[in-house]
Parts: C-alpha cells; structure tokens; sequence
C-alpha cells in the first residue's frame, strides 16, 4: 500500500521527525506549507485566528493514497490550522491516516486527538507522540531551526515508540 508523509513545522522539530520517518519508511515527505510561521508570535497569531483556511498541497481526486502520515506541533491542545484544513480538505483521498506529533509538553495528546477525529471523520491508524520536554522539566528544544540537532537527538531517544508506530502502520501494507 502506498504511504506519503505531510508535515507541518515551524521550529524545524516536526519537520526532523518526518526526515526520521521518512528515512525508516522510504517514502515520500511533503510539506504542508513550506511558508509556515517560524516564531512563536507567529504561530500563536495564526492558532488565533484559524489561519489558513485553505492549506495546500490539495490533492486531485486521481491522488489517493493508502496510508497519509501527518506530522505536526499541537497548538493549543489542538492541530494547528493549516493541518486540520490540509486534513478536512484531503481526507476522502486516503484509506488511512496516522498521526505524528512531537510536542513540547506531550499532556494535550487526547485533546489534539479530539480535534483530529472530528476532523477526519475517524480515528487515526495509530499515533506517534514524543514529547520533547526534557526528563528534568526545563525546555529541551526551543521553536528555532538551529536546534534541529538536538531536536535529533531528542528524537532518537523516541526510539522504541518509533518502532512501535512503524510497526502498527506495517499492518496496512
Ligand atoms: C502557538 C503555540 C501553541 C502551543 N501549544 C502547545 C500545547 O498546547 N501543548 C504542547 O505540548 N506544546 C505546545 N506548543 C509547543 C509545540 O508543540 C512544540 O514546540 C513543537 O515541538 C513545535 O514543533 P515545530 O518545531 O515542528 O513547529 C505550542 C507552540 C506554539 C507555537
């Protein structure tokens, strides 16, 4: 079954964990919107007023795809609003979708969950949720692109539930 990786990132940090998954899966990873926001203000102003609306790449109706990986921050206990327009627009286009997320605190997971299935319309395949908080309670990774090291770091120490993900979506291929 044919699989494709969308992301969605502003600090770089989902962006690093779609090359992750895109590296043990082999397939494609596609932004979302390459211009997303890359400050916190940014993003907390287009959390604010639900924007974009419309968020490409919008897939022809020939575009179907077995199974979407979708990679993305939670904002607010919720999907950014460029990935829930991405997925209400798309999602009669794929058999499955997962979802990946790597978050800062990794506690809004249910209420992020919420906002996918009313979404979608469904329940994600499987979820993937690193929380890049360190162990010690201080911020590990800030929302800056010169922290994608760390960033891959934090991401290989998520080892064992990469695994796990890739092997609950190995069940649709
Ligand atoms: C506007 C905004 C709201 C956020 N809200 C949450 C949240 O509710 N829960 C959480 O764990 N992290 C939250 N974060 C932190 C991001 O999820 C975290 O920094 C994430 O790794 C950023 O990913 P990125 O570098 O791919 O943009 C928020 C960040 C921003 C900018």
């Amino acid at each position: 079954m044919e699989e494709i990786i969308y992301y969605y990132s502003g600090g770089g940090n989902n962006r690093e964990l779609a090359a992750v998954l895109q590296k043990r899966l082999g397939c494609e990873a596609v932004p979302i919107d390459p211009a997303a926001p890359r400050s916190f203000i940014g993003c907390l102003l287009s959390m604010l007023l639900k924007l974009p609306r419309k968020a490409g790449p919008s897939l022809t109706a020939e575009q179907r795809y077995g199974l979407a990986i979708v990679c993305f921050p939670i904002w607010g206990g919720k999907m950014p609003p460029a990935v829930r327009s991405f997925i209400r627009q798309n999602r009669d286009k794929f058999m499955h979708i997962a979802v990946a997320s790597a978050s800062h605190q990794g506690d809004a997971t249910g209420s992020m969950l919420l906002d996918f299935i009313s979404t979608a319309g469904g329940r994600p395949l499987a979820v993937l949720d690193i929380s890049l908080k360190s162990p010690g309670g201080a911020i590990a990774v800030k929302n800056d692109a010169d922290n994608v090291d760390r960033t891959a770091s934090i991401v290989a120490r998520a080892a064992p539930e990469i695994d796990l993900f890739i092997s609950a979506i190995g069940t649709t291929r």
